[in-house]
């Protein structure tokens, strides 16, 4: 048996498979689906202070190695959080990573504060891909200096949580960005949010979503996210001692792989859960079975193994 526990910032894994935020909503949406009692951790849809209702459709539209979607971050806001999906999570008996968004610095931090204390929540993760509506709109974790001034400020009110900084990969280098958020005291770095994207329907000419643009995930943004992976690992998280949650792209156990073997201890699947919710337990088990024909004991033996040529 093949020990696939991993540890993220003191966060204890039964496997580094877990969901990517906004993808499985919270939890009982794919309850009939898959058990995911079986995975490492539960990371949840993006929670804003309020309530929101996202934009208008279409806001997923399907592309030719991918999806592209403008949901508008839509959830049902902190309290309802609170008192409906916190329950339902508990059951889960897995560590929660609570993804948290927000258009102002102090949106950020009145849910991480809320956050603080419940026991079954283990850690935070900031979606910095948010316009900052005080800087102009541009997205917090597009300038170093932002990125560096939000996780300080949210890591200040963390608490017992650990402090997980999601990076866009909407940026000239990746390893910036990275560098920023563990300046600002960040425990672990995930990666990759979805990259900027439009999609157009020729014969009206105009875009396919609602919102004109929207956020490229799924297998086409693959490639891209273990190079983005390797970058962070070898110039920031590896040499700062900073764990990786890797995503982008992950539909089969190889895919995954290649994120550990570039660095990541963690791995997470979103588009992929559309087309199959089960591919979450295949990917664990592949994983098992590749460490067995490598004769590795533990999943950690291989993390960042990756030779260069
Ligand atoms: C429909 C959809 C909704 C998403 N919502 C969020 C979100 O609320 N917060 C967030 O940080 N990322 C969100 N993401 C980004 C994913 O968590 C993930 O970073 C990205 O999709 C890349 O992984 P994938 O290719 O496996 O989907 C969303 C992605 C999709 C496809």
């Amino acid at each position: 048996m093949v020990d696939l526990r991993v540890n993220i910032a003191g966060v204890e894994l039964a496997n580094p498979i877990m969901t990517a935020s906004g993808t499985c909503g919270y939890a009982t949406e794919y309850a009939d689906f898959v058990d995911l009692t079986q995975l490492g951790a539960f990371v949840t849809k993006s929670i804003t202070p309020a309530p929101r209702v996202g934009n208008p459709p279409d806001r997923i539209v399907e592309t030719r190695a991918g999806m592209l979607n403008a949901i508008g971050l839509a959830n049902v806001g902190l309290q309802r959080f609170l008192d409906e999906k916190i329950p339902e999570l508990e059951t889960l008996g897995l560590p929660v990573f609570v993804n948290v968004a927000g258009a102002y610095l102090e949106d950020y931090i009145t849910v991480t504060e809320a956050l603080a204390d419940v026991p079954i929540v283990r850690g935070i993760e900031l979606n910095i891909s948010c316009p900052n509506v005080k800087e102009g709109g541009i997205a917090f974790g597009v300038d170093p200096r932002q990125v560096k001034l939000v996780t300080e400020a949210v890591k200040a009110v963390c608490g017992k949580n650990i402090l997980i900084v999601k990076l866009s990969p909407n940026v000239t280098d990746i390893a910036e960005t990275a560098a920023a958020a563990v300046e600002g005291g960040a425990d672990a770095l995930s990666l990759i949010n979805t990259f900027t994207a439009m999609a157009i329907d020729v014969e009206k000419r105009r875009p396919l979503l609602a919102n004109n643009t929207g956020g490229l995930s799924g297998p086409a943004i693959h490639p891209v996210a273990v190079y983005m992976v390797h970058r962070v690992y070898t110039r920031v998280a590896r040499p700062a001692g900073v764990p990786l949650i890797a995503m982008g792209g992950v539909q089969y156990w190889r895919d995954a792989v290649e994120f550990l073997l570039a660095g990541a201890t963690g791995v997470a699947v979103g588009a992929a859960l559309f087309a199959d919710p089960r591919c979450l337990l295949a990917l664990r088990d592949g994983i098992a079975a590749y460490l067995d024909r490598q004769g590795a004991a533990s999943v950690t033996d291989i993390i960042g193994t990756l030779r260069l040529n």
